[in-house]
């Protein structure tokens, strides 16, 4: 090793702290540094010196940038050891806890709750696409491009034609066609429309939709199911009546109204003095909708519901606006706990 290069190793390695370091490289290698310097000189001298020249201040440089990375690496060896060294780790100490958790979403919990109650009566849960072509959403259900029932629920339309799902409804199709029955599903999930708001309707909201299909199915058996699920969900004493409404994909088709929570079936603002609440839609599952399935109509009968989470949440919790619970309002949310 030259002198020079001796004494820049030796410089390097005394030095205390980072910034001497740092002094001592921009001191040898900076722009201005002497080895930088060195190097630059190679080029002035006679053609027939450069190539042993160049070689000599290569070499210094090498060994001053391997000096500077070894004292880099043990200053920052030293830093660490003097930190750690004062950390004493006491296991026997009381663990902080923090001063609030999280907790479920009231919708989230509601829809929990109410899979829960499907899944002991033997139900899975699936999960379905939330872009759907108009074939799963609309005329594998009956509802043609022409069909007055579009009107029912106001579409966002993608570009290509594909649309956010209305309803939950499009996965019955879809499920049918890969699976033979018995077929007994509940599929959470959310959907969009576009409609103007208010406190019973948001342009996003979830839907719950269960489809069931056997042999020998009937109408008892969706209002024995849906009573069954309402009870578990909001208490022994609730009642339900199914009363006609009209749905493409179901015949009959029903709409599924449970005693009022509020006022338990006496009247009250919530429930329009009538006692009775809307929930949701049902029926029992066309036999057009089954052949779109891949499914004899001939030899198995099913039916579907579908109802807002939302709504039932609101209900159960006397929230007077359904949009209340999506707004970022943390008063509004921890009322749930
Ligand atoms: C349907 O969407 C049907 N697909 C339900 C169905 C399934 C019928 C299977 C037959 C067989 P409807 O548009 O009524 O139906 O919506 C069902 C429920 O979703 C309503 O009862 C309500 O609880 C909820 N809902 C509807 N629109 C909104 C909205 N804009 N905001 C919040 N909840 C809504």
């Amino acid at each position: 090793m030259s002198s020079d290069a001796k004494e820049a190793v030796a410089a390097i390695t005394a030095a205390k702290n980072p910034r001497e370091l740092e002094q001592l490289r921009v001191r040898y290698l900076g722009r201005n540094g002497s080895v930088t310097r060195e190097l630059r000189r190679v080029g002035d001298l006679p053609p027939d010196k450069r190539a042993a020249a160049g070689a000599a201040a290569n070499q210094i440089r090498k060994q001053v940038e391997s000096a500077l990375t070894q004292a880099e690496k043990k200053l920052q060896q030293q830093q660490y050891e003097g930190e750690t060294a004062s950390i004493t780790l006491d296991v026997t100490a009381p663990v902080d806890t923090p001063d609030a958790f999280g907790h479920a979403h009231p919708v989230m919990s509601l829809i929990d709750d109410v899979v829960r109650i499907f899944w002991q009566m033997g139900f899975s849960v699936i999960d379905g696409p939330e872009i759907e072509t108009e074939w799963y959403n609309f005329e594998a259900l009956n509802i043609p491009a022409d069909h007055p029932a579009r009107d029912m629920q106001d579409t966002f339309y993608l570009e290509g034609g594909n649309l956010p799902r209305t309803h939950t409804s499009n996965l019955q199709v879809r499920y049918m066609e890969k699976h033979q029955p018995p077929i007994r599903i509940v599929t959470p999930g959310k959907v969009y429309r576009n409609e103007d708001e208010d406190q019973r309707h948001s342009w996003q909201f979830y839907q719950l939709e269960g489809l069931v299909v056997d042999k020998g199915i009937t109408l008892a058996d969706l209002k024995g199911t849906l009573l069954a699920m309402m009870k578990g969900l909001l208490g022994e004493d609730t009642q339900i009546k199914l009363l006609p409404n009209y749905f493409p994909y179901t015949e009959p088709s029903v709409e599924l109204h449970a005693t009022c929570v509020i006022c338990g079936g006496k009247g009250c603002k919530m429930c329009s003095h009538t006692g009775w609440l809307e929930l949701g839609g049902a029926g029992m599952v066309h036999p057009q909708v089954l052949r779109n399935g891949g499914i004899d109509p001939e030899v198995y009968s099913g039916f579907a519901f579908g109802f807002g989470p939302e709504r039932i949440a609101a209900i159960k919790h006397g929230v007077p606006d359904v949009r209340e619970f999506w707004r970022p309002n943390l008063n509004f949310l921890e009322q749930f706990e």
